[in-house]
This record gives structure tokens, C-alpha cells and sequence, in this order.
């Protein structure tokens, strides 16, 4: 008789995706299925308001304003073996939308590294190239469903705090040269973009749009201009001689990135390329680039090759890309001692 491990083995390799459920109970069991099945497995270790304990069993309140109003904050960070890279910009950035949304927590006093270290050594991540750890605050969960959040008094509920840490996938020497094809998509996103909060939904159906259109990623526009992906921020190189890059000022109508700051320091100190902060128009992105890309946590740099259909330059990588994404392995290397594969 076939094992109940094996048949979810097979269930699991059967359905090639994340499974909804699997047995929590017995340890053993999870650390058996991690290891056959790899990325498909996802029972980890979570932490939810002050507790370490298997995903399945993290249970939030159905009155969370994070559930009913998407009234909470996010933070995603990398790891690089365990290593902590540029995580004082993240935590910042996640101070800075808390005191925007008005939710009481602290993030100092919180030893956030020490968690998602936990976390990350709990999961068995210590050794793995690349993983995220990202964390969610909301607004915690009141009795009465009420828009206004905060008493006469000023009380409010206890924040939830959910983290968790997965694996980042990245994709292959050959896949990334490839590059990854766009489309086009009206931005529909509320007007403080620049606050990393949990209201995604234009992000998601923006990014579904282009899936429909067959392509890999959205590049989200407004009143004529290119702002950035629906998970990332983007970058153009000019068709000029002085490689121009050019990606969006952080105004309130994009996230300001923490992979797109650190690469902009290092291109900056470079010293190779003219870098412009400012608004791409659509008509420079459709007869003035030759390469562009995406940037973010997970992706790192993200080279995007054609644009509904029409290829930019080649149609691949290009060099100026390639260029920039080693010099932000270096700085990977430099800040967290992580040796990484230069393109
Ligand atoms: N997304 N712009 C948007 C809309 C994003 O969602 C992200 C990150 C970025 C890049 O930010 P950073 O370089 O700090 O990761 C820009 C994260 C990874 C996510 O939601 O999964």
C-alpha cells in the first residue's frame, strides 16, 4: 500500500504547484516531503504575533483589517545564505509606511533580524542562495467593523504580525539572457504607490493582464509615461552613445525600491553612465531604448525584452544590463561576504 508521504509526493509533483494542505503533525514527515519534492513544498515555519509555528496552523482573525480593508503595511527583504542584504533601507521603509498608515508598532524594538534569522535557520534556509523574508503589520482586529480606526481616546486594536521566509528562484544564465517580454498596462493604483501597503490589486490584475496577453510582466503607465512593473521598478537605456539609464523619480507614483537605490549608488559610483531620474515617455520607450529591465527584491535585475510584441534593441539582454547587474553582485559580495555568479 502506498505510503501517505508517497501519495502526496505524487499529488504534489502531479499538481506542479504549491499544495493547499499538507500534514503538520509529525516533523519528520514535513522534513522528508522538503526534501523530495524541493520547491513545491511550502509547510514552513511562521511567525505570527510573537509565535514561531507551522504555516497551517497560523490563523488570523477574520475582523483583521488587513482582511477587510487591507488596512496594513509589507516589508520583503533578501537573504543571501542567510545574510541580510541593504535590510536597514527595507526597515526603514517599513517605518516610514506604519507612521503613514498611523499603526502603533515599533519596529527598533522589535529585533526584527533576530526573527527573520530565526525564521530563516527554523526553515532550513541558512545555506540557500537567495531567500525573502517578508513581514505584514496590520491594523489587528477589532470586534465592530468600523472605516475609522481609532477611538476618541486614540486607542486602537494590537497590530497582527505575520512573517514568513521562502526561496527565491532565480532564473537560469540562459533564461535571463533571454529575457522576459512585456505588455503594456493602464496603472490603476491609488494615489500613494510610494507606500508599501498590502492594497495590491491593481498590482495583481495589472500583472494577470499581461499573463493573458501571454507575455511575462506588466509595465504599468500613466498620463503618457512608463512608471514601473506591477512587482518591480523600471529602468530603460537609451539608443544614444553615453548610456543614458533612465528610471522614475521616486515621486508618490512609484515604490521607491530598495534593489533600484542601491543600483542607482552603484551606477552612480561607476562612473560609466549618465543616469537620469525622471519620467520615461511611451513614445521614448517605444523609439528610443535599447534594453531595459525590472528591479526588485526578488529579481534583483530583470531584463525586459520587447514591449506588446515589438522587440526593444535585439530583442535580448543587453550589455549595459549585464554590466549593471554585475556591478550589483558586487555590491551583493562586498556587503554580505556571498560569493555570487557574475553574468
Ligand atoms: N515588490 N515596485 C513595486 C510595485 C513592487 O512591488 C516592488 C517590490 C518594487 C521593488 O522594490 P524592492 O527593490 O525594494 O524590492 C517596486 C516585492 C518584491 C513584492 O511585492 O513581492
Amino acid at each position: 500500500m502506498m505510503s501517505s508521504i508517497a501519495r502526496s509526493v505524487r499529488l504534489l509533483a502531479s499538481q506542479q504547484q504549491q499544495p493547499r494542505f499538507l500534514p503538520t503533525s509529525n516533523l519528520q514527515q514535513q522534513q522528508v516531503l522538503k526534501k523530495t519534492i524541493g520547491r513545491y513544498f511550502s509547510t514552513d515555519t511562521v511567525f505570527l504575533n510573537g509565535e514561531y509555528m507551522p504555516k497551517e496552523e497560523a490563523k488570523i482573525s477574520p475582523q483583521d483589517r488587513g482582511f477587510l480593508f487591507g488596512d496594513g503595511i509589507y516589508e520583503a527583504m533578501p537573504f543571501y545564505h542567510g545574510r541580510p542584504f541593504a535590510l536597514e533601507q527595507h526597515l526603514k521603509r517599513l517605518e516610514n509606511g506604519l507612521s503613514f498608515l498611523r499603526i502603533p508598532y515599533d519596529v527598533k524594538s522589535n529585533h526584527l533580524l533576530e526573527m527573520f534569522q530565526n525564521l530563516i535557520s527554523k526553515n532550513e534556509l541558512d545555506t540557500s542562495k537567495r531567500c525573502m523574508t517578508y513581514i505584514q503589520i496590520t491594523r489587528g482586529a477589532p470586534m465592530i467593523r468600523n472605516h475609522a480606526f481609532s477611538t476618541p481616546g486614540g486607542e486602537q486594536p494590537t497590530p497582527t504580525i505575520y512573517a514568513f521566509c521562502q526561496e527565491i528562484q532565480y532564473p537560469s544564465v540562459e533564461r535571463w539572457n533571454q529575457g522576459f517580454t512585456c505588455a503594456l498596462v493602464p496603472d490603476r493604483r491609488w494615489g500613494r504607490v510610494d507606500m508599501k501597503t498590502v492594497n495590491l490589486l491593481a498590482n495583481v490584475l495589472g500583472y494577470q493582464d499581461a499573463k493573458d496577453q501571454g507575455c511575462d510582466e506588466a509595465i504599468l503607465h500613466k498620463d503618457g509615461m512608463a512608471l514601473e512593473g506591477a512587482h518591480g521598478n523600471f529602468w530603460a537605456i537609451l539608443d544614444d552613445d553615453k548610456n543614458t539609464i533612465v528610471t522614475h523619480p521616486t515621486t508618490h507614483d512609484i515604490l521607491p525600491g530598495i534593489t533600484r537605490a542601491v543600483l542607482l549608488e552603484e551606477a552612480r559610483r561607476d562612473g560609466r553612465f549618465v543616469v537620469e531620474e525622471r519620467p520615461l515617455t511611451l513614445e521614448e520607450l517605444r523609439d528610443n531604448v535599447k534594453e531595459a529591465f525590472f528591479t526588485s527584491t526578488t529579481v534583483e535585475l530583470k531584463p525586459a525584452v520587447s514591449v506588446d510584441g515589438k522587440p526593444i534593441g535585439d530583442g535580448r539582454a543587453g550589455n549595459v544590463t549585464r554590466e549593471l547587474w554585475t556591478l550589483f553582485q558586487k555590491r551583493i559580495e562586498r556587503d554580505t561576504g556571498v560569493k555570487m555568479l557574475y553574468s
